[in-house]
């Protein structure tokens, strides 16, 4: 059972979840029944630019479990950003998941523009006040970003998405999303894809394969995605590592029954190298 983390309004939200960005319309649908019917996964992560919209839907309605046991997420595109484009794009997103509501939107990232990233906030309050998104927040701000939210909005955003792995473990992002009641979530928290052309990276995940974490998993009977998955959830983040592989996806759920120790907590900080493997949010507007 995966544990529950409780937003500033109330609402809960499964620690861990299936993230499917790169991942085909074909994929994404296996990907998503198989990670409800037989993994037991409760939370799925999508967004507008993933383009699967519609395939995380078909997938959740192949799953048997009701629609109301399962937390689902999408973003707001940036082009989609203003005040009326949110409450459309919004519509959209919906009809193509086949949903009536969801459980969490995020904008996907800030803008430069602080006009219009406050007046796509306040589509949001409007979106979560007629309740067909339970939750609204954010992904990839920086603390000054959430400051302006916090100065402007009527409502704090519930969480803040953004790039954290071993490599980048976000202390002082996360050190204002505790001080505001907002809950920090780990994207690319395996270190991400080998994928080309995006962020300054653009390399082979290193992480995966980094001889620490296979030496503590190793101590645990354990690979070093379950010890990654595990360094996020003991610490109080919620986590979302994609997969499209059967294997891998039980794998990354099964990750409820060893600890990670103060040592080897101690050890893996030593792996901080500031290195995204994304952008940076004060770059993209
Ligand atoms: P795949 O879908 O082919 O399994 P992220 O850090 O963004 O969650 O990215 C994880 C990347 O690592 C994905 O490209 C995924 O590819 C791969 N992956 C996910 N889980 C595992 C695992 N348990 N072992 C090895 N690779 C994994």
């Amino acid at each position: 059972p995966v544990p529950l983390v409780t937003f500033n309004n109330g609402v809960r939200i499964p620690q861990l979840g299936l993230g499917v960005w790169q991942a085909s319309d074909e994929d994404t649908e296996r990907a998503v029944r198989f990670a409800i019917d037989e993994a037991g996964y409760r939370h799925i992560d999508t967004a507008r630019i993933y383009g699967n919209e519609a395939a995380v839907g078909k997938g959740l309605r192949e799953s048997s479990v009701p629609r109301d046991e399962i937390f689902v997420t999408t973003k707001l595109w940036n082009a989609d950003q203003g005040y009326d484009s949110t409450l459309a794009a919004f519509d959209a997103s919906l009809e193509r998941l086949g949903l009536d509501y969801i459980d969490l939107y995020l904008i996907h990232w800030p803008l430069g523009n602080t006009e219009r990233f406050l007046e796509t906030w306040r589509a949001f309050e409007v979106i979560a006040k007629s309740g067909r998104a339970r939750a609204i927040g954010v992904a990839n701000n920086k603390p000054h970003h959430l400051q302006t939210l916090l100065d402007h909005g009527t409502i704090a955003p519930a969480i803040n998405q953004i790039e954290l792995h071993p490599h980048l473990p976000q202390y002082l992002t996360r050190a204002f999303d505790d001080d505001h009641g907002i809950v920090t979530q780990s994207w690319s928290p395996l270190g991400g894809s080998d994928r080309a052309g995006w962020g300054p990276a653009s390399k082979p995940n290193t992480l995966l394969h980094d001889s620490l974490l296979t030496e503590i998993g190793e101590a645990h009977g354990k690979t070093a995605a379950q010890v990654m998955i595990r360094w996020h959830l003991q610490n109080g983040l919620v986590v979302i590592p994609k997969s499209v592989h059967e294997e891998r996806i039980r794998q990354n759920i099964d990750v409820f029954d060893f600890e990670l120790t103060g040592e080897e907590f101690e050890r893996i900080a030593s792996l901080d190298t500031g290195q995204r493997v994304g952008k940076d949010p004060d770059e993209f507007v």
